[in-house]
């Protein structure tokens, strides 16, 4: 099963080095700033897309432990300091995002032509759904190709910050965290921590 996906992880890196160095081409080429006010919010970084009503869905109403809750009782970001400093899971979030899903889901969870933005799929997935995704992998059976969602259900690294990861990626459907690498961040709280070393060492 870990192997399948290595192997087809394979073009697919090729595929996206192309792409990013046939995109680069284009931008050298063309020094003029983009006209098209939608090209021009994809290429500035802190360009805002917030979404109100998700901001408001995905407000944190409740902290434990240095780790928020929205008003469904699911794990959610707080971002404090005008929008600069990120709660722990979600900066945490943010590096795991970077490190295990963005070869395929594109940076700051933007999409690729391989796999969906998943900027997008956090506007309606719930935090169940999220996490059965991720355990157990999807193939959309109902379209032609061939695409398929690993399952990381024995990957520590992913499952050991599933939370950090779901918070990260509600704090980019809401458009609360732009395009930016997190710099500010909440210290690591004691909980993350136990659960951290609990987790990777059962
Ligand atoms: C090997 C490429 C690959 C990697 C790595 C990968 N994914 Fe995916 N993922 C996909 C593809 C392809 C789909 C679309 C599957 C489908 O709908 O059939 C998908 C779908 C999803 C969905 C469902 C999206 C929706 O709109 O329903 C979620 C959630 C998701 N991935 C999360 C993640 C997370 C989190 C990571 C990192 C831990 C990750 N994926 C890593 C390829 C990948």
């Amino acid at each position: 099963m870990q192997y399948q996906s290595k192997a087809a992880i394979r073009p697919l890196v090729a595929a996206l080095v192309f792409a990013f160095a046939s995109a680069g081409a284009v931008q050298a080429q063309d020094a003029k700033p983009a006209a098209d006010p939608a090209v021009a919010n994809q290429l500035d970084p802190n360009a805002p897309e917030k979404d109100d009503k998700l901001i408001d869905k995905y407000q944190a109403v409740k902290v434990e432990d240095g780790k928020y809750f929205d008003k469904d009782g699911a794990p959610t970001y707080h971002i404090t300091n005008d929008g600069k400093k990120f709660d722990w899971y979600a900066y945490s979030g943010y590096r795991r995002y970077h490190a295990e899903c963005h070869v395929c889901h594109g940076p700051d969870a933007m999409g690729s032509t391989y796999a969906p933005a998943l900027k997008d799929s956090l506007k309606r997935l719930s935090y169940e759904e999220f996490v059965g995704i991720i355990a157990g992998g999807k193939q959309d059976i109902s379209s032609s190709g061939t695409n398929v969602m690993p399952a990381f259900g024995d990957n520590k690294n992913v499952m050991c910050y599933a939370d950090d990861l779901y918070t990260y990626l509600k704090a980019r459907a809401s458009g609360a965290m732009p395009r930016v690498r997190p710099t500010d961040k909440e210290d690591k709280p004691e909980a993350a921590k136990k659960a951290e070393k609990e987790c990777l060492g059962g």
